[in-house]
């Protein structure tokens, strides 16, 4: 790790290596009674809403997004009579979209101070919709508007650098175990509780496995102006909060992208100049979300067609994808979390929560490549130019 300027020292670094206590921490919280009642409230209104809406900007945005094809999924499974979508608040601020007392708005924000959220939550209160929070502050303006009963926190303890790590962890987690009381009920819950432990632990190593290889990449990428992250189906979510890192401490110009959305336009600026992080972890419940093994290599081969300095890429595979990749790429090999929860025969049914640890321990290499990458560069990574930790205005 000599080779990477003082990035031991900063809160980022700390706040990515803490991530596999946040997982702990969660499961400690969320194994209590009072939780357990806070859940079965919420998926009991949920059951009779119309619709579930979002509401989050930034790192959190990006949260939901990830977790939004599996919400749909389980309401389809149950029968329930209700969609889910993800409003950007940033992007609807000035045009609030139409909230009715039938919906049921979840703020996710890490400070619960978020100005854009706030504003549409008001809205929702006011229309008389349900409102609640998933938030990292339990006295904050969002949790004033959501009340205590309708609050889940993130316990992921105070999060200091600007560019949010583990508080996106913390979000993920609590969404996936609000999924799974919505799939099953409490035994469902439990279940999901119960990986978690385990989970913890494979983080840990895919952070420590990590580490050398996004050192490496990092000093590749460092000279380049711009880079693309891509993604495809669910795994596009975690390309754009890879991307969103990468600018806002590292200052590269970087583009997140679902793979199908490549040949629309931006697939004109891959060429042997242009950085490609390519995320390829087949996720298991492929026939709803298309990211199957044999369409990651589509994709894939979309860009390797294109590129002669295969060396300026970099894709963060499972070992099984790997093995049939060319060796002329870079490769991070993490853990494939169902063959390993399948192994443990810790698996229920419902598969859709591994999908969302899976995104969960493909982001945290990305995490570590926006870190190594502006410290390369000399940049504060707990203070960026411009921006601040949390936006209280509009
Ligand atoms: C700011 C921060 C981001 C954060 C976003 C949403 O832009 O710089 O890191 O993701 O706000 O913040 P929230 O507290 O609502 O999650």
């Amino acid at each position: 790790s000599g080779s990477i300027p003082s990035f031991e020292s900063t809160y980022m670094f700390k706040e990515i290596m803490y991530q596999p206590k946040v997982v702990s921490r969660i499961y400690d919280l969320y194994s209590q009674p009072v939780q357990i009642r806070k859940m079965d409230l919420l998926c009991s209104k949920i059951s009779k809403c119309r619709r579930i809406l979002f509401l989050s900007c930034g790192t959190s945005y990006f949260a939901t997004l990830a977790i939004l094809s599996s919400f749909e999924h389980v309401l389809e499974l149950n029968g329930l009579n209700c969609d889910v979508y993800s409003i950007n608040a940033s992007t609807r601020v000035d045009d609030i979209p139409r909230i009715r007392s039938s919906d049921v708005c979840i703020m996710v924000t890490q400070s619960g101070e978020t100005a854009d959220v706030l504003k549409i939550a008001k809205k929702a209160v006011a229309q008389g919709a349900t409102v609640a929070a998933i938030t990292n502050s339990l006295f904050s303006s969002a949790t004033r508007i959501a009340g205590q009963m309708q609050t889940f926190y993130i316990n992921a303890g105070v999060e200091v650098a600007v560019a949010s790590t583990k508080a996106f962890s913390g979000q993920i987690l609590t969404m996936m175990l609000l999924l799974s009381y919505l799939r099953g009920g409490i035994a469902e819950y439990q279940n999901t509780l119960s990986i978690l432990p385990d989970f913890s632990v494979l983080l840990t190593n895919t952070l420590i496995n990590s580490a050398d290889i996004m050192q490496m990449y990092a000093a590749k990428i460092s000279r380049h102006p711009s880079c693309l992250v891509v993604g495809r189906g669910k795994l596009s979510s975690v390309a754009y909060e890879g991307a969103l890192k990468m600018k806002e401490v590292s200052y590269i110009h970087a583009e997140g992208i679902a793979s199908g959305d490549l040949k629309h336009g931006t697939l004109a600026l891959v060429h042997d100049d242009m950085p490609v992080i390519y995320l390829a972890t087949p996720l298991p419940s492929k026939e709803t979300c298309g990211t199957g093994s044999d369409s990651l290599h589509i994709g894939l081969s979309q860009i390797t067609s294109r590129v002669e300095n295969r060396d300026n890429i970099l894709v963060i595979a499972t070992e099984e994808f790997a093995k049939k990749m060319s060796s002329d790429m870079n490769v991070i090999i993490i853990p494939s979390i169902q063959s390993i929860l399948k192994e443990q025969t810790k698996l229920s049914y419902f598969i859709e929560k591994t999908d969302c640890l899976q995104l969960l321990m493909n982001v945290v290499p990305l995490q570590l490549l926006s870190l190594f990458s502006a410290c390369t560069r000399g940049w504060n990574v707990d203070k960026p130019r411009n921006l601040a930790k949390s936006v209280t205005v509009l």
